[in-house]
C-alpha cells in the first residue's frame, strides 16, 4: 500500500480554525481518488509549549523527517510573549533541521481576485510572480545574537553554498516559467548583498536564455506595486523575502490568501500559509481558511503529483471568490466555515457534472 504520511502542525490562534478547513477540504477533494493517505498530529509551536513545554520537542522533528509532507498552519501570539522558547523558534529550528533552505511564495492574481484588489484592476490584472525567499540563513540564523542591557546585535551571514544553491532553485524555477530572473538585495551597503548580487551573476552564466535583472530592496518594494506584472522569479535573502512576500500578498486582496511551500534537499516539503496566526480575530470563525486550502492545493500538485486534484481545489477557490463567499478580509460577509463548505460543494458539484 502507499498511503502518504502527512505531519500535521495545527498551529496557534487561527491556526487550528484554518487547519480544520484545510484538512476537511483535502478529505473531500481526494474522496474516491487513488490518493491515500494519514495524518499525524505533533505538537510544535505554543501548542507544542502547552502540550510537552517545547515548541520544537524532537519527537516532531524526528516525526516530520520521516514523513512525505507537513503541513503548518500558523504559530505565535501574545500568550508566549514571556516564554523562554518562543513558538517562533519551534518554527526556524523546524525549518533548519529540514533544511528548508527555499521559500517558494507565489503572487498570482487570478480573474476571480482580480476585484479584490486595492490597486487598480489595469495595473494587477496578469500578476504572476514567485518570490523565492532563502530561508535557513541570513540575519535570522546569523550568530552571534545578543541582547544585553545597553546594546543589541544581530548577525547577517551568507556563505557562498548557501548563495548558489538558493540561486540554482531560483533559476531551475524561472526556466519552467518565463525565463526571467530578478535578485533583490542591498548590494550598495551590506557585504552580503554584495556577495549575493556577485554570485547571482555567477549562476547567471549557466543560463543564458534567462533574462536576469538586479533591484535594491528599497527599490523593490515600490515596483512590485508600481509594476507587478513586471516580474516572474524574485531570489531574495531571507529577510527581505519576509517583508516583501506579506506586502506582495496585498496585491491580491489579502494575506488570508496566500500559501508557501519550502524545500529543501530531498526530505520532505513544508507548506504553510506566509501570514501568521491572527490572534486578533482568532476565536471568531471569520479567519479566511483560503491560504490553508491553498496550501493543502499546493501539497498535492507539487509533492504528491496529484496536479488535477490541485486544480479542482484551485478552482473551486475561485469560485467561492465569483459567488462573492468571503471572509471579512476579502471584503466579505462569510465565516471559516461556510467559505469552506462552498468550496467543498463546488469541488462536488463539478465532480457531478452540475456546474
Ligand atoms: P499575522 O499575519 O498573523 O496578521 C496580520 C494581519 O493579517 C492581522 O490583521 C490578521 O488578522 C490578518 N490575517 C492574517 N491571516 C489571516 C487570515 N487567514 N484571515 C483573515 N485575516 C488574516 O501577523 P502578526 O499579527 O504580525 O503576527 C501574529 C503572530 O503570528 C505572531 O506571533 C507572529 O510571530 C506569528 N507569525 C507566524 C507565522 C507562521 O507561523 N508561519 C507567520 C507570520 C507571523
Ligand atoms: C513567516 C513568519 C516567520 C518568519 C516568523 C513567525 C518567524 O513571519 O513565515 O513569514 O519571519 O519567517
Ligand atoms: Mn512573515
Amino acid at each position: 500500500s502507499d498511503i502518504k504520511k502527512i505531519a500535521i502542525l495545527k498551529g496557534d490562534y487561527i491556526g487550528p480554525e484554518i487547519m480544520a478547513a484545510g484538512l476537511a477540504v483535502l478529505e473531500a477533494a481526494t474522496a474516491g481518488s487513488t490518493f491515500k493517505y494519514e495524518l499525524i498530529d505533533l505538537p510544535f509551536g505554543g501548542d507544542g509549549i502547552d502540550r510537552v513545554g517545547d515548541p520544537l520537542p524532537e519527537k516532531t522533528i524526528q516525526v516530520a523527517k520521516q514523513s512525505d509532507a507537513v503541513l503548518l498552519s500558523a504559530i505565535g501570539g501574545p500568550k508566549w510573549d514571556d516564554a523562554t522558547k518562543r513558538p517562533e523558534e519551534g518554527l526556524l529550528g523546524m525549518r533548519s533541521a529540514l533544511g528548508l533552505f527555499a521559500n517558494i511564495r507565489p503572487t498570482h492574481i487570478t480573474a476571480a481576485q482580480i476585484a479584490r484588489s486595492p490597486l487598480k484592476q489595469s495595473y494587477v490584472a496578469d500578476t504572476d510572480f514567485v518570490i523565492v525567499r532563502e530561508l535557513t540563513s541570513g540575519a535570522y540564523f546569523g550568530e552571534p545574537r545578543v541582547l544585553a542591557a545597553d546594546f543589541a546585535k544581530d548577525t547577517m551571514y551568507y556563505s557562498t553554498s548557501e548563495i548558489t544553491r538558493i540561486m540554482q532553485t531560483g533559476f531551475q524555477l524561472a526556466e519552467k516559467r518565463r525565463q526571467h530572473v530578478t535578485i533583490v538585495d542591498k548590494s550598495n551597503v551590506l557585504a552580503t548583498s554584495k556577495l549575493w548580487r556577485q554570485i547571482a551573476t555567477e549562476v547567471a552564466k549557466a543560463y543564458p536564455d534567462i533574462y536576469v535583472d538586479y533591484y535594491y530592496v528599497d527599490a523593490m518594494s515600490m515596483a512590485i506595486i508600481a509594476k507587478p506584472t513586471a516580474f516572474d522569479v524574485i531570489i531574495t535573502p531571507n529577510l527581505f523575502g519576509d517583508i516583501l512576500s506579506d506586502e506582495a500578498a496585498q496585491i491580491t486582496g489579502s494575506i488570508g490568501q496566500i500559501p508557501s511551500m519550502s524545500v529543501g534537499q530531498g526530505g520532505p516539503n513544508l507548506y504553510e500559509p506566509i501570514h501568521g496566526s491572527a490572534p486578533d480575530i482568532a476565536g471568531k470563525g471569520i479567519a479566511n481558511p483560503m491560504s490553508m486550502i491553498h496550501a493543502v492545493a499546493m501539497m498535492l500538485s507539487e509533492s504528491f503529483g496529484e496536479v488535477n486534484l490541485a486544480r479542482q481545489i484551485t478552482d473551486a477557490v475561485s469560485a467561492a471568490i465569483n459567488a462573492q463567499v468571503m471572509t471579512p478580509d476579502m471584503g466579505g460577509h462569510d465565516t471559516t466555515l461556510t467559505v469552506t463548505n462552498y468550496v467543498i460543494q463546488s469541488i462536488q458539484h463539478v465532480r457531478e457534472g452540475k456546474q
